[in-house]
């Protein structure tokens, strides 16, 4: 049953209809919960809160499935819009973005052009930037304009995700870089062919990734909500000898908060993912698809209207 809730909402995800009518309507059936709101203005606000509080934070201006360069151009201003709006008010935040909203569905001249645009602001308020991992099919590209990226600037890196098979590979090859890579599970359905279908072969590569990444001496964000991972990586860091600043912990807005400050009460680097934008559709259904249980809160969020 749990797995045909997560297929359904994962389907549902990558709906154009319902990502363009989410748009008109803004944040709602409780999808505040994980996003920080509609302008960089209100995710500022949050930024804040955390900052305070000791968190460090990444913020993501939402969207996927651009397909107009007009777009695309919109999203990289907006991005960079972002990165003056935390200069301004000197807040600890690098910034998070997905390859299809600065055009990877358009050509790579688009996204390379507006990335550079990005990275150029970025270096200038000495800001760190991770392009997200979308889709498998997408894998590949995203990797080559790391790779190309990566020639002019050291302010980007990007996310590997355990449950692809070839994860282990992609990071001992990126390790010429020394990249500050972000390892996650993976939030896509991806076939057999190109993915380990079952949970607990996705935890062992996790493992093994994190700590391949981490025995290469690199910046290592160990993003994820599972104990299970998080009291594995304590033990590994422990044992290894590898010092509190070569890693830190991620999560997302608005999910396992005790944990996240149970983590930073501990002493360790924790890190939170701040979505904001309009185009909160498809973030927000891979959040139900990751634990059905969330559905709860969007039945809440129905009958409040
Ligand atoms: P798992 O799914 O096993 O969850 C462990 C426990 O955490 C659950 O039992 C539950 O208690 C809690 N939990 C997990 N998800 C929850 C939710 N949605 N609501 C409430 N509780 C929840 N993926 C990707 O493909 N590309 C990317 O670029 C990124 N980027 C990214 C950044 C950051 C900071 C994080 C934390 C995650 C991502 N992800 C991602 C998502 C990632 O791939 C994965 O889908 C989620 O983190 C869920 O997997 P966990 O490792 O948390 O474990």
């Amino acid at each position: 049953m749990e797995q045909l809730m997560r297929n359904f909402f994962l389907f549902l995800s990558k709906n154009k209809f319902f990502t363009a009518l989410a748009k008109r309507y803004g944040l709602r059936f409780g999808a505040g919960r994980f996003v920080a709101g509609n302008m960089i203005e209100e995710a500022v606000d949050s930024i804040k809160k955390l900052n305070e509080k000791g968190f460090a934070v990444t913020v993501d201006h939402l969207g996927e499935f651009v397909n107009h360069i007009d777009e695309a151009n919109a999203m990289a201003d907006e991005c960079i819009h972002a990165i003056e709006g935390i200069a301004k008010h000197k807040l600890n935040s690098q910034l998070s973005l997905k390859m299809t909203s600065m055009g990877l569905d358009i050509s790579d001249e688009l996204v390379l052009k507006n990335m550079r645009r990005i990275l150029d602001v970025a270096k200038k308020y000495d800001m760190f930037v991770t392009i997200d991992m979308e889709d498998e099919p997408r894998c590949q590209k995203t990797l080559d304009i790391l790779r190309e990226l990566r020639k002019d600037y050291d302010n980007v890196g990007t996310v590997i995700q355990a449950y692809l098979y070839r994860a282990e590979q992609d990071v001992r090859d990126l390790n010429e870089f020394k990249p500050n890579l972000r390892l996650v599970k993976g939030a896509y359905k991806e076939p057999a062919e190109v993915a380990f279908p079952e949970k607990a072969d996705v935890d062992e590569n996790f493992k093994k990734i994190i700590s391949i990444h981490m025995l290469n001496g690199n910046y290592t964000a160990v993003a994820t909500h599972d104990d299970q991972i998080i009291d594995w990586t304590k033990q590994f860091v422990k044992d290894n000898n590898i010092p509190n600043d070569q890693f830190e912990f991620q999560m997302l807005y608005g999910i396992r908060v005790e944990k996240q400050e149970e983590l930073l009460r501990d002493g360790y680097k924790m890190r939170v993912y701040v979505p904001y934008g309009k185009d909160w559709y498809g973030y927000f259904m891979r959040r139900l698809a990751e634990r059905p249980a969330n559905v709860l809160f969007v039945l809440k969020g129905v009958f409040k209207g």
